[in-house]
């Protein structure tokens, strides 16, 4: 099974967690490349496509949004997965609903969409993100939680066997 993870990030905790989800992907016997949604050139030949972006004044990051403009047609015959990295401010503030993503979801007719907290390092933020975050009510810290971004790894794998031959069988009736 051929599986492409693309993730946009800005200051880098996005990709590690794209990272750390392919590790665990690879873990489960999965065949994985791990690209930046811009360095893309095609989704021929994965089985199933995560597609990610750390979330920035409640929207994907432009290569995200860009990615799924470019591949739209294509990725409608895959299994798309789905995850926004950010809301690291408590619970229930706007900051958690990332807008466009039931549209986006709709539109790849995706399996899943998750949502993992992020990371917020004041020492990589320029002036004007750190009054962004400040106004948001962001919170400093590391919380993104490895042990649920790895749980997510069989069930993708699951998903996709199973619309794998699912296919398969509608392919080859009888
Ligand atoms: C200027 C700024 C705006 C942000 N806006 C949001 C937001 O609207 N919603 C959210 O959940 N997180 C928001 N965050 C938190 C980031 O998504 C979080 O820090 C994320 O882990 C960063 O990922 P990256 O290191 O891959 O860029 C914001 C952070 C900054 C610095």
């Amino acid at each position: 099974m051929r599986i492409l993870v693309a993730a946009a990030s800005k200051h880098g905790s996005t990709s590690e967690i794209a990272t750390a989800l392919a590790a665990a992907l690879r873990h489960h016997g999965a065949e994985v490349d791990v690209v930046a949604p811009e360095r893309v050139t095609g989704v021929q030949g994965y089985d199933a496509v995560v597609v990610g972006s750390a979330v920035y004044r409640n929207r994907w990051l432009r290569p995200a949004r860009e990615f799924v403009e470019r591949f739209a047609t294509d990725l409608r015959g895959r299994a798309v997965f789905l995850f926004s990295s950010g809301p690291i401010a408590e619970q229930g503030h706007p900051v958690n609903r990332p807008y466009v993503i039931s549209d986006v979801a709709a539109r790849l007719r995706a399996r899943e969409h998750r949502m993992f907290a992020g990371k917020l390092d004041p020492s990589v933020l320029g002036p004007g993100e750190r009054i962004v975050a400040r106004v948001i009510g962001a919170r400093i810290g590391d919380f993104r939680d490895w042990d649920a971004i790895g749980a997510w790894a069989p069930e993708i794998i699951e998903q996709t066997a199973r619309r794998r031959s699912g296919r398969v069988a509608t392919d080859h009736p009888g």
